[in-house]
């Protein structure tokens, strides 16, 4: 599951989708036929971009607002080209969790240019992108600080390599996190949360800092202090999923530094329900996987 499933059954303004519609854009599964190099009987999972339908954007997702039905169903048919070799070394569950939060926080992770040491603000530490970003960061050798909501996703968060973690219902962030980097702030943001995050994001930027975005789980319409962005000559770039080739390469990666996703709870497809409601409220720390 991803946060886009609830963007989607809840409809967006302006963005159409033709019924039935099946959602779910992270997907692993069993070939029914051979596809291309793929043989019947292969597990694979789904690269989830496709040609764009929209004008101007990057890419429309499979499951997601564009006309390919997506993997909340028992078969789900996509075009050979998406079709990627499943890691063999993850089990099913971890693997469909990788295609979009894992490879959004792979993409935006090579987009804010951080080397080894440079320090990283995460939002949202418990979600799937923000969980991704963290173990990813980690890996790369980054000092990251994350931002949770309760003192059980700050336990979470630590346990899983963050640095400082700031409960942001107890301090605030901005304060807390120029005072951990000496006023210098940070080398870059992961910010998926859009309107209620962007202000602070841009704040506690360093000079030539980057704040890298992909979401808008606070609202889609942020206000920017254009001063404050010029006068750090810092950079806002946009993130939308990956490439095929970063998908390949967050493979690797992920081996190479024995790196497994972080699955929250696993559902039966008739719980669906359940898992969207759990999504909602937030509560959990980590991917949901709905299994079929
Ligand atoms: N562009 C792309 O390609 C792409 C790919 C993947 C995801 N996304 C987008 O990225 C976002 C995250 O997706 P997801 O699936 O990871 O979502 P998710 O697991 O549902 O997580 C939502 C997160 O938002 C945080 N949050 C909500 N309101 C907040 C606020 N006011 N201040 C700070 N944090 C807040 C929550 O943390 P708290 O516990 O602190 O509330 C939670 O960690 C979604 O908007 C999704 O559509 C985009």
């Amino acid at each position: 599951m991803n946060h886009l499933d609830i963007w989607v059954r809840k409809g967006l303004p302006g963005r159409k989708i033709s019924f039935p519609h099946v959602l779910g854009c992270d997907i692993c599964g069993t070939l029914v036929e051979d596809a291309g190099n793929f043989k019947k009987g292969e597990t694979v999972v789904v690269y989830p971009a496709i040609e764009s339908d929209t004008p101007r954007t990057a890419y429309s997702i499979i499951g997601g607002f564009g006309n390919y039905r997506g993997g909340y169903a028992e078969f789900v048919r996509v075009p050979i080209s998406n079709i990627v070799k499943k890691p063999k070394w993850i089990s099913d569950t971890e693997a469909c969790a990788l295609n979009v939060s894992y490879l959004t926080a792979w993409n935006m992770l090579e987009k804010s240019g951080c080397n080894k040491g440079d320090t990283i603000l995460i939002w949202g530490a418990n979600s799937g992108v923000g969980s991704a970003a963290i173990l990813l960061a980690k890996g790369l050798g980054l000092k990251v600080i994350s931002v949770a909501s309760s003192s059980k996703k700050v336990t979470q968060a630590k346990k899983i390599g963050t640095d400082l973690v700031i409960n942001r219902t107890r301090s605030d962030v901005a304060t807390e996190v120029l005072k951990h980097t000496k006023n210098e702030g940070v080398s870059a943001v992961i910010d998926h949360v859009g309107a209620k995050t962007w202000p602070i994001s841009i704040e506690v930027l360093d000079v030539g800092g980057k704040m890298v975005t992909c979401g808008t789980t606070s609202g889609a319409e942020a206000k920017v202090n254009i001063r404050t962005l010029y006068s750090k000559e810092a950079k806002i770039i946009g993130a939308y999923l990956g490439s095929k080739n970063q998908l390949i390469s967050l493979h690797k990666f992920m081996k190479l530094k024995k790196i497994r996703p972080i699955i929250d709870s696993v559902f039966d497809l008739q719980e669906t329900k359940l898992a969207h409601k759990k999504m909602e409220s937030g509560e959990m720390f980590g991917k949901i996987v709905l299994k079929i």
